[in-house]
């Protein structure tokens, strides 16, 4: 795991949104996981940003989101899937048959997740996976007690999440009490992954993910088994780490991650 920590918010996702630029020029083909979440909101501002200024090309890469709302189909405005059209795709030159997210309103929920986990191995797989943290630790919403090798899959909400999310509901009461996610095993399966956490609310977790022994409560501690990911914190999502010293040392003199990376990787 590599810990890149910036001085703010939008320096982190700002960082963040050129690591995933960096990715789509080297492959224009990639195979992007994305997030939802506010944190993201201007990690897609600045991809949009990038697209209109710099010709950032999406015409080839194909997408697959993390979750969806169980029992809301894609045209209601609390969709992960309206949200993603209109903060990033209708943005940006995607090809929105080559955009993914599992179909919430499906009528046979069990069979459009192994449906989502069959798209992906269809696609050859995720290059990178973007990835948010919610207060309980959670990824996607894979909430406290899933497995480690969990598939995509439909999850009950926990209270943490219900009272994080309620809020984005013009009716509070209207928010479902289940997602569909992909698994932590989907995810420990994309060949990299980039974790944005910015904000003091985000102290805390970030530090037990990171630092924590790993625990099915806290979803995030398995990336600690994924042998490529770094995690993206501004300094006050990093305020509760130990070893900050460290981190900060490794990205200025040892940096891993290619876009920063001055050597070829030890072994
Ligand atoms: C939701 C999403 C997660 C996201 C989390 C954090 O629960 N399902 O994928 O990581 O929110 O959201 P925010 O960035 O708003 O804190």
């Amino acid at each position: 795991m590599e810990v890149i920590i910036r001085p703010n918010a939008a320096d982190a996702a700002d960082l963040t949104a050129r690591i995933i630029a960096a990715k789509m020029r080297a492959n224009p083909r990639l195979t992007l996981g994305l997030a939802t979440g506010r944190t993201m909101e201007s990690v897609y501002a600045r991809l949009a940003q990038m697209h209109h200024a710099d010709g950032l090309d999406f015409s080839q890469c194909r997408t697959f989101n993390l979750d969806e709302y169980a029992g809301l189909p894609g045209g209601d405005p609390h969709s992960y899937r309206h949200c993603m059209n209109q903060r990033l795709f209708s943005k940006v030159n995607i090809d929105l048959r080559n955009t993914h997210l599992p179909d919430g309103a499906a009528a046979d929920l069990e069979a459009e997740c192994e449906n989502y986990e069959r798209r992906i191995v269809a696609a050859g797989g995720i290059d990178l996976q973007l990835l948010g943290i919610g207060l309980a630790g959670h990824l996607g919403f894979n909430e406290p007690l899933s497995a480690f090798r969990s598939r995509t899959r439909v999850k009950a909400l926990a209270p943490a999440t219900l009272a994080q999310n309620a809020p984005l509901f013009a009716d509070p009461e209207a928010m479902p009490r289940r997602g569909i996610t992909m698994g932590i095993g989907t995810i420990l399966d994309c060949r990299q992954c980039l974790l944005l956490a910015t904000g003091e609310a985000k102290a805390a977790i970030v530090a037990q993910a990171v630092e924590g022994p790993m625990t099915g409560m806290i979803s995030a501690t398995a990336l600690q088994l994924h042998p490529r990911c770094a995690v993206v914190l501004d300094e006050a999502a990093a305020g509760e780490l130990k070893a900050t010293d460290y981190y900060r040392w490794i990205f200025e003199n040892e940096p891993e991650w290619e876009p920063f990376r001055t050597r070829p990787p030890a072994h």
